[in-house]
């Protein structure tokens, strides 16, 4: 069976967006309009699996849906939303709740390192997290997903979660008559520099929303001076750098480095050592810089704009959520019927 083009992703409204969220995804996400039907979301329902102060949480779901729009996505060709609107998000996922097996949660990565030694006070809603996630994605059969590093294994889960409903419901799939499966086996789309890219004063950590030092992690929103200040900063190596890719082997602050400068120039690590090799960090870490703020000075104030015209957000979020029920409510009912509810 063919299976549409489409193209699913979404961002946790959980803490002010970094430059791992914005290489790593947001900036990603702009191409694929031109190729595929995209569907943006910011997913508020995940974010609420850890205590959420209601205001924080509706300032970053703004800023969020704000910096799809300022780093370039169309709020015509591509669908932004926020999850809570489509209620048929919280629907699938109960379902595949009850497909998906306790072990497979209990394997993710993500869980273990949330709940540490805590996992007995969690809440219930962070085990079941790559339920909803898998639900985000099938609810529109979404064929690819644009993410970074860390999300792969989620991937692999929806994945897990597509075969075997398709399994589970095999025969009332085929009477329906779909011919083969109900489900996609969606891709994942995480190649490229900067997959991962790593806070700036611990080159085995990655950047994150929730870092201990405030130097660690750029944000969208950060002032050029103080981006500045935090790359000059950035912990690095006595070396200067290799002038080709496997010189930065063993060397993860300086391998992060230059991938960051890759990915803002659209350039390859090699194109970047081609340049800088043998040069040090007095000459790399001040370009680096003045890259970084050439490319997100402009989607920061683009972002103020956006989210001070709250009406304005409110019609395009409302419009996003609009289109994307139209997508998921017939699949919602198929799902309804394969599984035996009567309505
Ligand atoms: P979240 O909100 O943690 O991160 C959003 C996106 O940013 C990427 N990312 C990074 N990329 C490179 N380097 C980093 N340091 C870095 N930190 C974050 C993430 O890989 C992600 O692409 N579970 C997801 C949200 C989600 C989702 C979905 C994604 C919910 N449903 C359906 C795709 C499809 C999450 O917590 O992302």
């Amino acid at each position: 069976m063919s299976f549409t083009p489409r193209v699913f992703s979404g961002i946790k409204p959980s803490g002010d967006l970094h430059l791992g969220n914005y290489l790593g995804a947001i900036r990603r996400f702009v191409p694929l309009q031109d190729t595929h039907e995209t569907i943006y979301c910011v997913v508020d329902m995940h974010a609420i699996t850890v205590w959420q102060d209601p205001d924080d949480l509706k300032r970053w779901t703004y800023e969020i849906a704000a910096a799809y729009i300022a780093a370039g996505l169309d709020p015509k060709k591509s669908i932004i939303f926020n999850q809570s609107q489509v209620v048929e998000h919280a629907e699938l996922s109960w379902i595949f709740n009850c497909v998906a097996r306790m072990g497979w949660m209990a394997r993710m990565t993500q869980f273990k390192d949330k709940a540490g030694e805590n996992s007995e006070n969690v809440s219930l809603g962070l085990f079941a997290y790559p339920s909803l996630m898998a639900a985000d994605i099938l609810l529109y059969k979404a064929t690819a997903v644009p993410v970074g590093e860390d999300q792969r294994q989620h991937l692999e889960l929806t994945r897990d979660i597509a075969k075997k409903f398709n399994h589970d419901f095999a025969k009332q799939i085929a009477a329906a008559g779909f011919e083969d499966e109900f489900f996609p086996i969606t891709e994942t789309l995480a190649t490229g520099p900067a997959m991962r890219v790593k806070s700036l004063k611990d080159g085995a950590k990655k950047m994150s929303k929730s870092e201990a030092s405030d130097l660690a992690t750029i944000y969208m929103m950060d002032d050029a001076d103080l981006i500045a200040k935090k790359i000059k900063r950035a912990t690095s190596d006595a070396e200067a750098l290799p002038t080709e890719a496997a010189g930065l082997a063993g060397r993860n602050e300086a391998e992060n480095l230059v991938g960051v400068y890759a990915a803002l120039a659209n350039q390859s690590v090699d194109q970047v050592l081609a340049e800088y090799g043998g040069k040090g960090w007095g000459v790399f870490k001040p370009a680096l810089a003045d890259l970084a703020v050439s490319v997100l000075a402009p989607i920061a104030d683009e972002m103020k704009r956006l989210v001070s015209d709250r009406g304005e957000m409110d019609r395009i979020l409302g419009d996003g959520a609009e289109r994307a029920r139209a997508i998921a409510q017939p699949i919602m009912a198929d799902v309804r019927k394969l599984v035996g509810f009567v309505r």
